[in-house]
């Protein structure tokens, strides 16, 4: 399973770039004004230079003809981009149009496995299902992950489900054991699969050891 950020923050995609794990952005206007606003298309392509990887923009147009214009702009900004758009009927026509043009659609907002489905003969490079927002109202939104995955490997689609809305990192080993072909996490939860107590405790053990241990070298003068 490959790991994305799920973050417009310029600051925390290079930290988390620094550390050779992550292979892709997703980013959303709520992400973006919480970055701090700013141009959105020049965070992109700043984004697109840090990391190799598919970058997910949103569109924000509601009409198929808009959605389409929309997205064929975002699309140039640079190969990496893949845009999003939410599922629904105006989303679905401009998927199917966009990926017959090779552009590449991370259908967003998807909370079933019937619109997951839907999503993959539009044509969605991407399929995402949100996991923590079903979670909130008391849904098992890793259950359509699940759902989703069994689907697409049924019968051989070759969409990839991209476990999106992860709140912590149980929901992203979740992810990874049903098979989602990717996890969009934000930063805090990289780092919070990343960090253990005993990891912590066991260095500054070693040291402290490494420490005694050259002390009492040079006591017996083989330092
Ligand atoms: C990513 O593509 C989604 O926009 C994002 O994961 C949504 O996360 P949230 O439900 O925590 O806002």
């Amino acid at each position: 399973m490959r790991l994305f950020l799920d973050t417009a923050s310029v600051d925390e995609i290079r930290a988390a770039a620094k550390l050779g794990v992550i292979s892709g952005v997703t980013t959303n206007p709520t992400l973006w004004a919480k970055a701090g606003g700013g141009n959105y298309r020049d965070i992109v392509v700043e984004i697109c230079n840090i990391i190799d990887g598919p970058i997910s923009a949103e569109c924000l147009s509601r009409d198929v003809e808009g959605l389409v214009k929309e997205a064929r702009q975002v699309a140039s900004w640079h190969p990496n981009v893949a845009v999003k758009i939410p599922i629904d009927e105006a989303g679905l026509e401009a998927t199917s149009r966009l990926s017959k043009e090779g552009i590449k659609v991370n259908m967003t907002l998807v909370f079933s496995p019937n619109q997951a489905l839907l999503a993959a003969q539009a044509g969605a490079t991407f399929v995402s299902p949100f996991v923590g927002r079903l979670d909130d109202v008391g849904h098992d939104g890793m259950q359509v992950v699940a759902d989703t995955v069994q689907v697409f490997e049924r019968y051989h689609l070759p969409n990839q489900v991209l476990a999106a809305s992860l709140r912590h990192p149980l929901h992203v080993i979740a992810a990874a054991k049903v098979g989602a072909h990717i996890a969009t996490m934000p930063y805090s939860v990289l780092m919070a699969m990343l960090r253990h107590p005993l990891t912590d405790v066991g260095i500054e053990r070693f040291l402290a050891d490494a420490k005694k241990a050259a002390k009492a070298a040079r006591g017996t003068g083989k330092a």
